[in-house]
């Protein structure tokens, strides 16, 4: 992690930011961005697609980072987005992201999010279902528009991943099964509205290997040859995302390896490509930190280091057990001792876990933690349960570090509720 390192005398640092300062500043919990990192790693993908002689347009995947900062920093960087819904659509043209680098995947549009769409004019709407293609011909037929699709094959391949996040075997509800997909295909041709362009897959989210790559691209290759045997035009595959990073010690997916998947499947098809990363991208830029509330010791056992984070802020750990890396921000921290401790937030359910006999230094009342890697599926899955008020976020480049969204206030969670009259006694 190039962005971060540990200062003998101001401790955790992102690029030339001491976090401490952070903290002191702004308080916790708060998740910090490091633009520089996002720039690297988009250069770094980008790099790995030509270094193997592909011609690939990235849309980076909206969802797993939805901040307008970030998306206006890949944008600059030449990345269009892959959105899933009505909002990440309208956050990326506002972000500067232009429609014709916009692709809209999802396994449940609706007519509005359809619409909002086709109005746009997104470079691609991505077709999930037999049902879906027909509504989206309608639309368009409605408002009197043609609109390149993909059809979203499910190539029944193993991402080898946690199953929470595999999108590409035959019993996930992702995309149209493989054996359908040139039938469908042929009837989105004969279609109005609609102009079939080619296919998508995406098999699942964290993959470390390229081999379920190779093997989901071998089958897409397949169905694009027969699909043109066939007598239709096929002329994109967009082989979504999913590469993993390295949460612990199990090494990070290659973007080099990823793009020689593509190659060697689908290099000689002459077919434009895209890619749709999230985590990869967006992973390794963000910390979240937190200052230790209390420790509560345990006769005999572990003790619980109470943080002001929660399941609430960072949801990955109780949703997937996934590991997120701790480290203290203070020098003086870093180098003492490590001692086994379960890392827990305090909203009211056991799941609110973060990690259980984890080694880590002593950690005393009022010290504070950076969580690792909680760039991608953090703050956007934060909710505000148990009344607490979404995190700050900052955003670090070099030595500036600027508050990119400030804490919300506890007056904000229910500024739009309304009780009716009834309820306060009027007629
Ligand atoms: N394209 C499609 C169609 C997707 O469904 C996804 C992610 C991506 C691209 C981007 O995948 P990535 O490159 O980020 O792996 N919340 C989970 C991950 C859910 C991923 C959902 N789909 C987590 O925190 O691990």
């Amino acid at each position: 992690r190039p962005q971060l390192s540990l200062d003998p005398t101001c401790g955790l640092m992102m690029e030339g930011v001491p976090l401490s300062a952070v903290a002191d500043e702004i308080g916790t919990p708060t998740w910090g961005i490091s633009a520089s990192t996002l720039r690297i790693r988009a250069r770094r993908l980008l790099t790995a697609m030509t270094g193997a002689g592909l011609s690939v347009s990235v849309h980076f995947a909206v969802k797993s980072n939805d901040h307008l900062a970030v998306l206006r920093i890949l944008a600059s960087e030449g990345l269009g987005a892959d959105v899933v819904s009505g909002g990440e659509l309208l956050r990326a043209l506002e972000a500067g992201v232009p429609a014709s680098k916009i692709v809209f995947s999802g396994v449940g549009k609706s007519d509005a999010e359809l619409r909002l769409a086709i109005q746009k004019g997104v470079a691609q709407i991505n077709v999930e279902s037999a049902e879906e293609l027909e509504i989206i011909s309608a639309l368009a037929v409605e408002a009197g528009r043609v609109v390149d699709v993909a059809l979203r094959v499910n190539p029944d391949v193993d991402a080898e991943t946690h199953a929470k996040i595999t999108t590409g075997l035959a019993d996930n509800k992702f995309g149209v099964p493989y054996d359908e997909a040139l039938a469908l295909y042929l009837r989105a041709a004969a279609l109005p509205g609609v102009r079939p362009v080619g296919y998508a897959a995406h098999i699942g989210s964290q993959i470390l290997k390229a081999d379920p790559y190779r093997a989901a691209y071998a089958r897409v290759a397949q169905l694009v040859r027969a699909t043109r045997e066939a007598g239709a035009v096929v002329s994109v595959v967009d082989c979504g995302g999913g590469l993993g990073i390295g949460y612990r010690d199990e090494g990070e997916g290659s973007p080099e390896a990823f793009a020689g998947a593509i190659r060697a499947e689908l290099g000689d098809l002459d077919v434009r490509l895209a890619i749709e990363p999230g985590r990869w991208i967006s992973g390794p830029s963000g910390v979240l930190l937190s200052t230790v509330i209390l420790r509560k010791a345990v006769t005999g056992g572990a003790p619980f280091i109470v943080l002001d984070a929660a399941m609430n802020d960072l949801l990955r750990p109780s949703l997937y057990d996934a590991w997120h890396g701790v480290l203290p921000l203070s020098p003086h921290d870093a180098v003492q001792e490590p001692e086994k401790a379960h890392l827990v937030g305090p909203v009211c359910e056991s799941g609110d876990c973060f990690a259980r006999d984890r080694m880590l230094p002593p950690l005393q009342r009022g010290a504070r933690v950076a969580f690792l890697d909680a760039g991608a599926y953090g703050s956007v899955m934060s909710s505000t349960y148990n009344a607490r008020p979404l995190a700050a976020q900052v955003l670090v480049e070099g030595e500036r570090w600027a508050v990119i969204r400030p804490r919300q206030t506890v007056e904000a969670l229910w500024a739009n509720e309304t009780t009716p009259g009834w309820l306060n006694g009027d007629a």
